[in-house]
C-alpha cells in the first residue's frame, strides 16, 4: 500500500461563483489546472441535475484539457449514466442527490437499490470507468458495495467533519477506521470525503487503508482569502491607473 494519499480537488464551487452571476468567470477549467498545477492528483466534478454549479459543457472541457484525471461525482439516473458514457472519465461516483439538499447529505443507500446499482455498473465499466460509491461508515453498506460490484467506495466524512467536541469525533473516527478496514478486507480500494479541511484531514490521512481524498469547499473558502489581497490590490492599481489618466482638471 502506498504511503501517500491522492488528492482529487473539487472545483464545484469555482462554479458556484460563476453561476451567481450567470457569467463566465471564475472558470472551473482554469482553477483545476491551476489545482493540477500545485500537486492535485485528479480533479472532481458533480453535475447535479438542477445544474446549480457545474454544467454540462464544464464537465467536456474539463475532462478534453486537465492533464491528470477526472472523477465524475453523479446520481445514479439515466441522464447521468448518458453523460459519463460520451464523456468517458476516469472514474464514476455515484451519490444520492436530493433537490433541497445544500450539498450532499449523506452516503448512498446501496442496499436497496442493488439492481439499479448493477446495471449502472455494468454500463459505466463496459467503458473502462473506475465505478465508485459514495457511503456512510456502514458495515453492509460497504457489503452491498461489494455485492453490487463497485471498484472501490468513498467513505462519508461528513458527521465527522460535523462533531464539535472530541468524543464525538473519536466515535466517528472509529466508524471510519473500522469500515476502511472492513471495505479493504473485501478487496475494495477506499477513499473518503466530505467536509475536510486542513483542521481535521491529519486523523482521515493516518488511516492506512485511504489511498484517495476528494476536497472541495475549504480550499475553495481559502482561495479567497489567499487570494484577496492580490486582487485588491490589483484592482487598486488599475483604478489608479484610470486616474492618473484625467485630464481637464
Ligand atoms: N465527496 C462527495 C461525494 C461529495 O459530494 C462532495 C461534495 O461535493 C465532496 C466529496 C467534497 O466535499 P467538500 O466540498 O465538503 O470538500
Amino acid at each position: 500500500m502506498e504511503n501517500r494519499i491522492r488528492l482529487f480537488v473539487n472545483v464545484d464551487h469555482v462554479a458556484t461563483i460563476r453561476e451567481a452571476r450567470k457569467t463566465i468567470e471564475p472558470d472551473p477549467l482554469t482553477a483545476a489546472l491551476l489545482a493540477e498545477k500545485s500537486g492535485a492528483d485528479g480533479i472532481t466534478v458533480h453535475l447535479r441535475e438542477d445544474r446549480r454549479h457545474i454544467q454540462d459543457d464544464d464537465v467536456f472541457r474539463i475532462r478534453n484539457k486537465i492533464s491528470t484525471v477526472l472523477n465524475l461525482e453523479m446520481a445514479a439516473v439515466e441522464e447521468m449514466v448518458e453523460i459519463a458514457l460520451k464523456t468517458n472519465p476516469y472514474q464514476v461516483s455515484l451519490v444520492p442527490e436530493k433537490r433541497q439538499e445544500i450539498t450532499t447529505e449523506g452516503g448512498l443507500n446501496v442496499i436497496s437499490q442493488q439492481e439499479h446499482l448493477i446495471k449502472i455498473r455494468e454500463k459505466i465499466q463496459s467503458k473502462g470507468i473506475l465505478y465508485s460509491l459514495f457511503v456512510d461508515p456502514d458495515l453492509k453498506q460497504i457489503d452491498a458495495s461489494h455485492k453490487v460490484g463497485a471498484q472501490s467506495i468513498e467513505i462519508n466524512t461528513g458527521r465527522y467533519s460535523e462533531c464539535e467536541d472530541s468524543m464525538a469525533v473519536q466515535h466517528e473516527l472509529d466508524k471510519i477506521r473500522i469500515a476502511a478496514r472492513h471495505a479493504s478486507e473485501l478487496g475494495l480500494r477506499v477513499f473518503a470525503g466530505h467536509g475536510l479541511t486542513e483542521e481535521n484531514v491529519g486523523a482521515i490521512a493516518e488511516i492506512r487503508e485511504i489511498e484517495e481524498l476528494n476536497i472541495g469547499h475549504s480550499l475553495v473558502s481559502r482561495s479567497v482569502y489567499h487570494g484577496l489581497e492580490k486582487a485588491t490590490r490589483d484592482m487598486i492599481q488599475a483604478i489608479q491607473e484610470g486616474c492618473s489618466r484625467r485630464t481637464g482638471y
